[in-house]
């Protein structure tokens, strides 16, 4: 796995790290197919009772979907990696084991849907947490429009997707985004960690499977898939990517 970094780091506790720090850990189509299948080794391991999920590097947790590899994509390879993204995410939210986010730095797009995965989220004085898919002409794609509401609230949801602004870690804890906020949101997680660990594991796993189980119904994921993939092979997604690359702001035109 070049991507991914992992650490048993007790019997029953895991870290995972996203390692592309160079590109602020962005999540690229090889990026999410080693977390597919880093997902299916470890759901192997029943020894592991509680995964910690992180970024390498202290700038960024994720900084979202890689905008480049998106870029140049169409309405059909757009569509197909919107769906493979949710489903690797929706692995992780019904992974029989706690998942923790430990979102150091950006947390942003495809970033903040994977934070949105897991099961608590624990930030940092530093994290930052938008949607800014609509400053690249296109929508969240791997499920914040419909996970964020949930955890959020559709007022506060629509709020971030639409208008695409950073908030920084007291607003995010504020809106009940993050679960707390500490210095180190690893050390953190693993304090947290040892705490579940030391529960009833059956409990816990049953737990999440009832929390989770009409909480999934409603999810309309695959309507979301189409909605994201309508935005591409558009001037405007072309124009909002085009704008990233040049690290230049997007001018959309009136349409
Ligand atoms: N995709 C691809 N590359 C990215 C990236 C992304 N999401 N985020 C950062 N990078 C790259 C930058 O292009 C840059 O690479 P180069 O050195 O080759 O230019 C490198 O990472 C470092 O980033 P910056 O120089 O931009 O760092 P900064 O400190 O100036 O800015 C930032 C940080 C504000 C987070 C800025 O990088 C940024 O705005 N990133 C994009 C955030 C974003 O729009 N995310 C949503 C993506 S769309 C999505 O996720 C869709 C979905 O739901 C599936």
């Amino acid at each position: 796995m070049d991507n991914l970094i992992y650490e048993k780091i007790s019997n029953h506790v895991g870290v995972l790290k996203i390692n592309r720090p160079k590109y602020l850990n962005s999540l690229n189509i090889k990026t999410l197919n080693e977390i597919n299948m880093f997902l299916d080794e470890i759901k192997k391991d029943n020894d592991l009772y509680v995964l910690i999920i992180t970024g390498e590097g202290d700038k960024a947790f994720v900084a979202g979907a890689d905008i480049k590899e998106m870029k140049d994509m169409n309405s059909i390879e757009a569509m197909e990696f919107s769906k493979f993204g949710n489903k690797v995410f929706k692995k992780i939210e019904n992974l029989e084991k706690v998942v923790i986010g430990a979102v150091n730095g950006y947390c942003l797009g495809g970033g903040m849907e994977l934070a949105l995965s897991c099961d608590i989220r624990i930030g940092s004085n530093n994290s930052k947490f938008g949607q800014p898919e609509v400053s690249l002409g296109i929508i969240p794609g791997f499920g914040a429009t419909q996970r964020l509401l949930n955890v959020i609230g559709i007022g506060k949801a629509k709020e971030l997707i639409f208008i695409g602004d950073m908030i920084d870690s007291k607003e995010a804890l504020n809106i009940g985004l993050l679960n707390k906020i500490v210095d180190n949101p690893v050390e953190e997680a693993i304090n947290i960690s040892n705490k579940i660990i030391q529960k009833g594991p059956i409990a816990i796993k049953q737990a999440k499977k009832s929390v989770n189980f009409s909480y999934n119904k409603n999810l309309a994921l695959d309507y979301e898939v189409e909605c994201f993939a309508n935005c591409f092979n558009t001037e405007d997604q072309k124009e909002g990517m085009e704008a990233f690359t040049q690290k230049r702001k997007a001018e959309f035109e009136n349409r």
